[in-house]
Parts: C-alpha cells; sequence; structure tokens
C-alpha cells in the first residue's frame, strides 16, 4: 500500500496533466526554431486546405509579440468577450485568434516570460472554439515560453516542423526537434520550405542546398512529408491578405498544400 497521502497523488498527477483545448478534436502547432522559415505562411494555407477537404478548423495564433494572422487574413475586427470567453473571429470560414487582434498593429508588445505564458493560457482556455476538427496553431520562433507552455500544460496531438534546408536553419530546428523529444512531443514530421525554385527555363535551382532537410528529419528518425517550392506568388497573396489557397485553390502551389492536408486528415480523420 501507498504510504503517500492520496490528495498529494492527486495534485501531483494534476501538475503533470495537460489541459486539452476545448472546442477542437485535435490540436496541431506548427513550429521551427528558426525565424521567418515559413511557418505562419504554412499554418494558414494549411488550415485553408484542410477547410476545402470539408473540415472544421480554428488558427490560433501564439505569436504574441509578432502576431501574422491579422496581416495574413486581412482581419481588423476585434474578438467579441461574451461571458469571460473569447468569441474567435470568423474569416474565409475559418475560427481565428491572435493577440494581434487585441493590440495596435504598430505597438510593440514589451511583455515578460510569464504574461507571455498568461496570455496562451487564455488563448488555449479562455477562448470559445466550436465544434472544430483541427485547430493549427503557428507557432513562434525559438525554443522559449510559448512551446514550453505549449509542450508541457497543453495537450496538443502533434507538431509539424518547418524548415528551410540551409545548414543555419537546419541547426536550429535540431535543437528545437530535441526539445520536443525531450518533452515527448509527437513530432508528425518534417516539412522543407523554399526547398527549390523553378526559372524560367523550367530547370529547379536548388538555392538554399538540396536534401538537408529530409537528411534532417532521417537523422532523427522523424517522417519527411515534403518540399515546397519557392514561389512569388505565396509571398503576394499572403501580403495581400488573402492566401494562395484561398485566392487560387487550383494553383500548383496549393495542391502542394492540398497534398500536405490529405496526409494530416488521413493521419488523424
Ligand atoms: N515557399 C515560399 N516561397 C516564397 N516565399 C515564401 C515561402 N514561404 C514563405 N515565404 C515568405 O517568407 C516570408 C516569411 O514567412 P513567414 O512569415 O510565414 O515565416 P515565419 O517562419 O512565420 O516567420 P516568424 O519566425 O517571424 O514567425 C514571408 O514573406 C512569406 O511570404
Ligand atoms: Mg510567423
Amino acid at each position: 500500500m501507498s504510504k503517500e497521502n492520496p490528495s498529494i497523488n492527486d495534485a501531483r498527477r494534476k501538475k503533470f496533466e495537460k489541459n486539452p483545448i476545448n472546442g477542437t478534436k485535435f490540436t496541431i502547432a506548427i513550429s521551427s526554431a528558426k525565424g521567418g522559415v515559413g511557418k505562419s505562411t504554412f499554418a494558414t494555407n494549411l488550415a485553408l486546405a484542410l477547410k476545402n477537404l470539408g473540415l472544421k478548423v480554428g488558427i490560433l495564433d501564439a505569436d504574441i509579440y509578432g502576431p501574422s494572422l491579422p496581416k495574413l487574413f486581412s482581419i481588423k475586427e476585434k474578438p467579441e468577450n461574451r461571458e469571460g470567453k473569447l468569441i474567435p473571429v470568423s474569416k474565409y470560414n475559418i475560427q481565428c485568434m491572435s493577440m494581434g487582434f487585441l493590440t495596435d498593429e504598430q505597438t510593440p508588445m514589451i511583455w515578460r516570460g510569464p504574461m507571455v505564458t498568461s496570455a496562451i493560457k487564455t488563448f488555449t482556455q479562455k477562448v470559445d472554439w466550436k465544434d472544430l476538427d483541427f485547430i493549427i496553431v503557428d507557432m513562434p520562433p525559438g525554443t522559449g515560453d510559448t512551446q514550453l507552455t505549449f509542450a508541457q500544460e497543453i495537450k496538443i496531438d502533434g507538431i509539424i516542423i518547418i524548415s528551410t534546408p540551409q545548414e543555419l536553419a537546419l541547426q536550429d530546428v535540431k535543437r528545437g526537434i530535441s526539445m520536443f523529444d525531450k518533452l515527448k512531443v509527437n513530432i508528425i514530421g518534417l516539412v522543407d520550405n523554399m526547398s527549390y525554385f523553378i526559372g524560367d527555363d523550367g530547370k529547379r535551382y536548388s538555392i538554399f542546398g538540396d536534401g538537408g532537410v529530409k537528411k534532417t528529419a532521417e537523422e532523427f528518425n522523424k517522417n519527411f512529408l515534403g518540399e515546397i517550392p519557392i514561389n512569388s506568388d505565396i509571398g503576394k497573396f499572403g501580403d495581400q491578405g488573402t492566401p494562395i489557397v484561398e485566392k487560387f485553390p487550383d494553383h500548383e502551389i496549393s495542391k502542394i498544400y492540398t497534398d500536405f492536408a490529405n496526409k494530416l486528415k488521413s493521419q488523424f480523420i
């Protein structure tokens, strides 16, 4: 018989129990320890591709210091607060939440770690997400407070890691993989973004090197999910606030995002 007081065991269990985000079946985070590799672009286009497959989707922009969702989805409205819960802003038939909806675009966020953690808890526990199949979480760069909060305190079903093929990016990405492995978060796989460029001559140019992300996936025994080329339309339509998958669902690039969405759907639904 255990000599420990059962209430101590309960308290301990509670400490290690992860809180699910209510209102969704699955929560998938898009991460990379490296900045500027295309996480937000991937998160938004993947969410739109999942929606086009008939699924109900939300996007949680977890980048408290540098939110991208207001710009990428051209959202200017503020979420309503109803009975202590924030109501997600609906755009392109996707439920959206971002710190950028609550602050002025020009105002820098000067917050300490515990405040970021508290904002993440609000976004995961006090938002009225409704009947979703997937919430796609767009993570900030790095391996800081946000990643730790998600890995330790929130029930996430998997992480997709985005990288570009340069050694400098991969060096950070390897740190990110090790962190999530240590914290026992399921890594669904790695995506090679800005992998190659197709020139006007129709030839493939590997601008940032070839095969580095795939090799990293093999090295860490993770799935390699595929490549996305450099294509100026991706940035153009993102900047205009209607990502390419929403604007042109049949574009060759949108089909690539749809392939990723199909892989996710078949794995979870
Ligand atoms: N495959 C691609 N082809 C061309 N441009 C791309 C591609 N993927 C992303 N971009 C562009 O790269 C820039 C950075 O993308 P994004 O903001 O999605 O990166 P991020 O990883 O979320 O950055 P941060 O770390 O700051 O959050 C954007 O201008 C985006 O349009
Ligand atoms: Mg981003």
